[in-house]
């Protein structure tokens, strides 16, 4: 949500700033800013609404060139997306710029005083008010721009990573975080900053991730200053080796970065998987779990927090833990639980999903759960993010930067490592037989192979995708653990092709979505050949007696659907709890190839961003 990048060094800035931004566009593309400061102590800015290519022509033949700059990829909050509310933001004078990813909740108190101070906006934003209290604070106490800025944050409520130069210091880039992520990347005279390391990586592998509170000073030629907010004392800089590919940040001959990642699921998956399955599939190895076993065997209840895609994964793992576990599980939107006064205590175990590690709802549920005790555990993509940093422990799930905004691979690695859990929790407590804990671990051992097999149904999804690009309307049904499958499969497709589609429990769909049903609604039916077939076809015939098309998802060699639902699309044969990670292959594709028959940008679809740094 809102993506911030900074470079400091002796090459152009404007050029390493624009491709960052490029490279953080996941996280909003409402609108796009750069500041640059000349090395005649000037400030540059240039800004426009849209995306950063809009910039780029905005600034075609202006003057570019400074060796500091800021930049900005926007996800409007506080104003709508126009050029005036586009970061970076100026104080009175004219003399500070900033950019800013999170959200000022006191702004319109603090607003009101610096009006009351002869201040003047020109923005709706929250960031706005920053900059000019930046300003009121430096000039008022005759302080330097450090000093301001500290003071300044000391007075701000609510979430940040920001970025701050000043006109007559070209030699100066200062930044602070708090709740919302910040990288500095270490090179050879040479500095950059950003909301995550992809703008970072070519350039240098050497990281500092900010904490929480923390300022860093950046002057040209010194070592990178990192000094706490409260007491101004420098803090101990932890340097990381950073662990990203350029080619993994590019398309590699894909159109689009979504059909990439599709296909790249048998990869990701095997990386994964890699290490976690030992004893000839017949245990697991999860260090986050092998070595808190005691947390897991003596553990009461789980209850998974999630947003988005990560609440299907979280959905589906919660059967996987009930059947493997034997134990309570409960599954809650973090955007709930955190305002729901949950009840837990220290036999609590919260785990967190997040693909980015950066979403400020499942965070805050997290610090929620900590404080009342629980155990919480992070099944995360991005390392080193926010969230891995403050869970107790936890499993990465190894899929690579995910940059399409609608999330495919991550979800189903999220799927795997919640199977892992659950098979080495069960292990763990006496709850799973032997050979079902080895019938499982042999087939989620060969999913990379049964996944590439998946993908097979390509050529197909495509052709049946121009049947159904004229619907308005669909419905995803599915039951036991397809049911999430339903919900993600209606996700993509909304997402990404801004067709309204409802995800169902099957057996529901007569309660109410029967309604909708008629010879324009098309729905979508994900019905292997599991302990539920039976019970789903009928509701197969429940639709088709009302006049709707039918697209069954149907387990390999079952020809019998073929005379009931309209389409059928073949899956590989898994067993029954793996089945969510097959069935999503067609579903994704099936979104991609309508969002592309109705010429939607499916890696940046519109008002939606990535990385949901704000509640
Ligand atoms: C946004 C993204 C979704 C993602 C959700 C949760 O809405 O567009 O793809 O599922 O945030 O994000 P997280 O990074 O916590 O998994």
């Amino acid at each position: 949500m809102c993506g911030i990048v900074g470079y400091i060094g002796s090459n152009r800035a404007y050029d390493i700033l624009i491709q960052g931004l490029k490279r953080l566009e996941y996280r909003g593309y409402d609108s796009a800013g750069v500041a640059l400061v000349d090395c005649d102590g000037k400030l540059k800015i240039h800004k426009s609404q849209g995306k950063v290519s809009n910039l780029e022509s905005i600034a075609s033949g202006a003057n570019v060139e400074g060796h500091l700059g800021i930049a900005h990829t926007r996800w409007a909050t506080h104003g709508e997306p126009n050029d005036i509310n586009a970061h970076p933001h100026v104080s009175q004078s004219g003399m500070i710029a900033l950019v800013h990813n999170g959200t000022i909740e006191n702004y319109a108190v603090l607003k009101k005083v610096l009006m009351e101070h002869g201040y003047e906006f020109k923005s709706e934003t929250d960031t706005e008010v920053l900059v000019q209290l930046i300003e009121y604070i430096k000039l008022t106490s005759s302080c330097t721009l450090l000093e301001a800025v500290r003071e300044a944050l000391l007075q701000v409520e609510g979430a940040y990573a920001i970025a701050v130069v000043e006109q007559n210091d070209p030699d100066t880039l200062i930044v602070a975080r708090k709740s919302s992520p910040l990288v500095i990347g270490v090179g050879e005279n040479e500095t950059f900053i950003a909301s995550d390391a992809t703008p970072i990586v070519g350039y240098t592998d050497q990281v500092i991730y900010l904490k929480d509170n923390e300022i860093g000073v950046i002057r040209r030629g010194e070592p990178v200053q990192v000094l706490s907010m409260f007491n101004n004392e420098p803090s101990t800089i932890n340097i990381q080796k950073l662990k990203l590919s350029l080619a993994q940040l590019e398309k590699g001959g894909y159109d689009t970065f979504m059909l990439k990642e599709i296909f790249e699921q048998p990869s990701t998956l095997r990386d994964c998987l890699r290490g976690r399955i030992v004893d000839n599939c017949r245990r697991v190895t999860l260090s986050g779990v092998d070595l808190n076993q005691e947390r897991f065997k003596t553990a009461e209840r789980i209850t998974l927090v999630a947003c988005g895609t990560s609440w299907h994964a979280a959905l589906i793992g919660k059967r996987l833990i009930q059947d493997f576990c034997k134990m309570p599980v409960e599954v809650e939107y973090a955007s709930e639980f955190r305002y729901g006064n949950p009840v837990l205590n220290e036999k609590d175990i919260v785990i967190s999903i997040s693909q980015s590690g950066e979403t400020a709802d499942t965070l805050a549920a997290i610090e929620l759960a900590k404080a009342k005790g629980a155990f919480v555990y992070g099944i995360c993509n991005v390392v080193g993010a926010s969230i891995p940093r403050t869970t107790d422990s936890g499993t990465y799930i190894h899929v690579g930067p995910e940059i399409g905004v609608a999330s495919t691979k991550a979800f189903t690695g999220q799927v795997t490592v919640l199977t892992l859990l659950a098979l080495s929790v069960g292990q763990l407590r006496g709850a799973i037989d032997d050979a079902t804990l080895h019938e499982v671990l042999a087939a989620l051992d060969k999913i990379p192979e049964t996944i590439e097999e998946a993908l097979k149904v390509d050529p197909e999804v495509k052709k049946l995708s121009r049947i159904f690009s004229y619907a308005h309307n669909f419905l995803y049904l599915g039951r036991g653990y397809n049911y999430p499958t339903a919900l993600e499969g209606a996700l993509k497709l909304k997402e990404i092709s801004y067709i309204h589609a409802e995800g169902y429990p099957a057996a529901e769909m007569k309660h109410g979505p029967i309604a909708l049903i008629d010879h324009d609604m098309p729905s979508v039916i994900i019905a292997p050949s599991d302990s539920l077939y039976d019970k789903i076809i009928s509701n197969v015939q429940q639709v088709k007696s009302r006049g709707g098309a039918v697209v069954a998802i149907v387990s390999k060699g079952n020809k019998a659907m073929n005379d009931i639902a309209d389409f059928c699309i073949e899956i590989p044969e898994v067993p029954e709890c793996l089945t969510p990670l097959v069935a999503s292959i067609p579903l994704q594709l099936l979104a991609y190839y309508i969002a592309v028959n109705k010429g939607k940008d499916v890696d940046q679809p519109r008002n939606l961003a990535k990385s949901v740094t704000v509640e």
